[in-house]
């Protein structure tokens, strides 16, 4: 019985110490955005900001990325770091030859990512899932992408069936008139 005593005792020391860790490093480690939330035209391009918590002193040995959109149309994922690494492989044809990191502010603790040739489907969630070994966070922003304005103006307004029946009339009408003056004035 005290053995049992003395493993419950045990078990319960393993939790709480790996509950005050994952508490500790929830608190220490951060990962924000710079904006939450951006808008853009099509075509246009934007820079989107995150940041992590850096250490005083060195850099991470390992660092984990993973950035993804969450969209509409699907999760894409558009940057992806292992161990250091940038690893364009990882990127989805969607966001192919869009995206530009710029890696030497990684170890300043800020990840920039530079993403061009804008489409409305881009719209959505980002997150960015950061990886360290002083511990795991995540940030995420909104961006809104707008078809852009003139291709708006230059799209035809499509008529309702009511409005084309309207429209038949009108004409209609303009035509008997125009046809019965003509015959009033020959008579
Ligand atoms: C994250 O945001 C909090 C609150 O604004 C701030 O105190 C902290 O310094 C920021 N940390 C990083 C790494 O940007
Ligand atoms: C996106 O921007 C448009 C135009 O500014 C706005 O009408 C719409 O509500 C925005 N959508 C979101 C999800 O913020
Ligand atoms: C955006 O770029 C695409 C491809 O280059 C082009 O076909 C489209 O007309 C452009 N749209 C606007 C509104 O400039």
């Amino acid at each position: 019985q005290t053995e049992f005593g003395v493993q419950l005792f045990l078990m319960s020391c393993c939790v709480c110490s790996s509950l005050s860790l994952s508490v500790s490093s929830a608190a220490t480690f951060v990962v924000n955005v710079t904006q939450s939330s951006y808008e853009a035209e099509e075509n246009h391009s934007i820079t989107l900001e995150w940041t992590f918590t850096t250490k005083t002193q060195g850099s991470y040995r390992e660092l984990f990325i993973y950035c993804e959109a969450n969209t509409d149309h699907g999760v894409f994922v558009l940057y992806h770091v292992h161990e250091g690494v940038e690893i364009p492989d990882s990127q989805d044809d969607q966001f192919s030859g869009r995206v530009q990191s710029d890696k030497d502010v990684l170890r300043e603790g800020r990840i920039r990512l530079h993403v061009s040739r804008l489409r409305t489907e881009d719209s959505g969630l980002y997150l960015c899932d950061v990886k360290t070994e002083d511990g795991f966070n995540s940030g995420r922003c909104r961006l809104n992408i707008t078809a852009a304005a003139d291709q708006i103006q230059t799209q035809r307004p499509t008529l309702t069936p009511e409005q084309e029946r309207g429209r038949w009339i009108i004409i209609f009408i303009i035509f008997i008139t125009v046809g019965l003056t003509a015959f009033l004035m020959v008579v």
